[in-house]
């Protein structure tokens, strides 16, 4: 039994893809989530650039005295810091839960993944792939538009913005039939039902966030790091930018104000 919180961590509003479910499957535990807001996007910058802000945003996590760490971020998944060789909690990252879910979906083994440039550029799901499905046909995808799309809200089922981009986007992956899609990043499946609507019923869509709250779930109950509360969990959000804006995007995702539970920190501290 342990009753520290959880901690998450994303570049933005895209790891409350992982939040909402771990909120769902373990509703007494307390998290802590941490959105870098002010130096959003992570996934057009280097992988040392990437690998540091990582570092601060698991310094932070830290001294909240998380139990565990989710990286609810693709892009850090696909680039991870060095610090985690010395961490003393246990962590999960996005990357690997994704792929064995979509391993497990695909019966073509045609596979597109959706991520951002840089987790693109890592080549990390493909090489996680291979390891599981070495003949499956891959169609990679970077997305530069929707983390700010998504980070402004553009998230709307019928968002013409949005769709017009993901149109573009999707193209290359429905000329290939790929018959499953890994939303590699984690502001994604922010606008799954669009994504979903446009590819069409018999395409399934990963949600990375999800497998990793999955993940984290079976990890604590293995190794006895539940809590033992019977209330419901506390749930505070930090963020490195104003409070209003993530919150604003919190309220449609969520569908529930996190406006108090809101607070803003100075990540260079850490
Ligand atoms: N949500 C993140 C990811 O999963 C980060 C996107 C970004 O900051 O570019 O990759």
């Amino acid at each position: 039994m342990d009753n520290r919180p959880i901690g998450i961590f994303d570049s933005g509003i895209g790891g409350l893809t992982a939040f909402k479910k771990v909120r769902q499957l373990m509703p007494n535990e307390n998290i802590i989530y941490f959105g870098d807001t002010s130096r959003v996007p992570y996934g057009g910058r280097s992988s040392d650039t990437i690998k540091q802000y990582a570092a601060q945003d698991i310094r932070f996590l830290l001294s909240h005295q998380v139990k565990m760490i989710v990286i609810a971020c693709g892009t850090v998944s696909a680039n991870l810091p060095p610090i985690l060789q010395q961490l003393s909690v246990p962590y999960t990252g996005v990357l690997q839960p994704a792929v064995e879910a979509a391993c497990r979906a695909t019966k073509t083994r045609r596979i597109g993944i959706l991520a951002t440039a840089a987790t693109i550029r890592s080549c990390a799901y493909e090489k996680a792939i291979f390891e599981i499905l070495p003949d499956a046909m891959l169609v990679p995808k970077a997305c530069p538009m929707f983390v700010p799309l998504v980070e402004n809200g553009y998230i709307q089922k019928d968002c013409t913005v949005t769709r017009m981009i993901a149109e573009e986007y999707l193209t290359p992956l429905k000329e290939a039939e790929v018959d499953t899609i890994i939303l590699g990043c984690t502001h994604y499946p922010v606008i799954k039902e669009l994504i979903g609507d446009l590819v069409g019923p018999d395409v399934t869509l990963i949600d990375s966030g999800k497998e990793a709250a999955r993940c984290t779930q079976s990890y604590l109950e293995e190794k006895g790091l539940r809590t033992h509360r019977t209330e419901p969990g506390a749930s505070h959000f930090f963020v490195s930018d104003t409070v209003d804006s993530f919150a604003a995007t919190a309220r449609i995702f969520l569908g529930r104000d996190i406006g108090r539970d809101a607070s803003h920190i100075d990540i260079n501290q850490y």
